[in-house]
């Protein structure tokens, strides 16, 4: 039995030098000394020992278990060390490649324009307000002096939610909320989206934005609108821009007019970004009717006021010279990073 043991030890060594995973390890771990491993069923003989000699083979079983495992653990520390070894060479950077870049986003050009009008009329004192999306018919419409068979009312240019509600056509509706409020002097503009049943191409889109601008207070004239949208024009277009106001209907404002400034780009000689006009038409303005007062509670006696209402994409697809409105909503980073 020594002689069998000894053998199974030395084999077992033997094969323990040459093993390359920890998988074949365990394979000998269990075929050695596992329940049904070769020094196991040794062990089952030990009835045919002789009893006096029995403690001596015992001690020499658990000295060449001892041996075996202890020679298993360290063949598995020198494997396992050179696997981390190899994965650590594999995995060396080289820390004098350059860095990947890390991208930052940034504001949408429109919303680089929008800043830009708020810090505007901000710095002359406007407070920047907000309406809903979806409008009752009668803010939109009906309070804007805009009856029921008006022509902008159609269904063409309008979504309906259902006979009273609306898709917003325009900002102005934030003119009578306000007003509705009851707190008077108001010097307000309110931005946001608009809707109108327009097919997209490079000037339309069913959904676009606007920036609505209201002041009333006492004594105010057709020369606080020109003054304060001059002084708008100028700051946005440069200092040396001309304004022209020219005569136009709006139903809740009397008198009326459209805005154009000089060409930005040919400074008025005519090229292809004014249509070789030499003006820009950027918004449409007037003195808010009397009856809009009216039916807002204002005292048409003691106050007056003035209205504007501005395209947000208009401003923008000139000042960054774009030709095309749809490049605006597609979200495409290769233009979007330009801005
Ligand atoms: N709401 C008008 C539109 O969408 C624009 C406008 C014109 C607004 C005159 C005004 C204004 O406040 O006074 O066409």
């Amino acid at each position: 039995m020594k002689d069998k043991l000894k053998e199974i030890t030395e084999n077992t060594l033997e094969r323990v030098k040459s093993v390359l995973t920890p998988e074949e390890l365990n394979e000998i771990r269990v075929k050695i000394l596992g329940k049904k491993g070769e020094i196991t069923a040794l062990l089952q003989n030990m009835k045919n020992v002789p009893a006096e000699e029995r403690a001596e083979i015992g001690r020499i079983v658990n000295e060449a278990k001892q041996t075996i495992e202890e020679a298993i653990k360290k063949a598995d520390d020198i494997i396992k060390e050179k696997r981390l070894d190899e994965e650590i060479k594999k995995e060396k950077t080289d820390v004098t490649l350059p860095a990947t870049k890390i991208t930052y986003g940034h504001r949408h050009p429109n919303r680089v324009m929008l800043e830009e009008v708020e810090k505007i009329f901000i710095g002359m004192g406007y407070e920047v307000v907000h309406g809903p999306e979806v409008e009752l018919d009668y803010y939109n419409f009906e309070a804007l002096n805009i009856p029921a068979n008006h022509p902008a009312k159609d269904e063409q240019d309008t979504f309906y939610i259902n006979d009273k509600v609306v898709l917003r056509t325009q900002t102005s509706p934030v003119q009578v909320r306000q007003m509705e409020r009851g707190k008077i002097p108001i010097r307000m503009i309110a931005p946001g989206r608009v809707f109108r049943a327009d097919e997209v191409d490079a000037t339309h889109s069913p959904c676009f934005h606007q920036i609505e601008g209201m002041v009333i207070d006492e004594n105010i004239t057709f020369a606080d609108l020109k003054g304060t949208l001059v002084s708008f024009a100028k700051r946005i277009f440069g200092e040396d821009t001309k304004t022209k106001f020219r005569p136009h209907h709006f139903p809740f404002t009397e008198p009326s007019a459209e805005m154009d400034v000089t060409c930005f780009k040919c400074k008025g000689k005519g090229c292809r970004i004014c249509k070789g006009e030499g003006w820009i038409e950027i918004l449409g303005c007037g003195m808010i009717h009397p009856l809009v007062l009216e039916r807002c509670d204002v005292d048409t006696q003691k106050y007056s006021g003035f209205a504007f209402g501005i395209g947000l994409e208009r401003l923008a697809l000139l000042k960054y010279e774009i030709d095309d409105m749809r490049l605006l909503y597609e979200n495409d980073i290769r233009f979007l990073g330009q801005f």
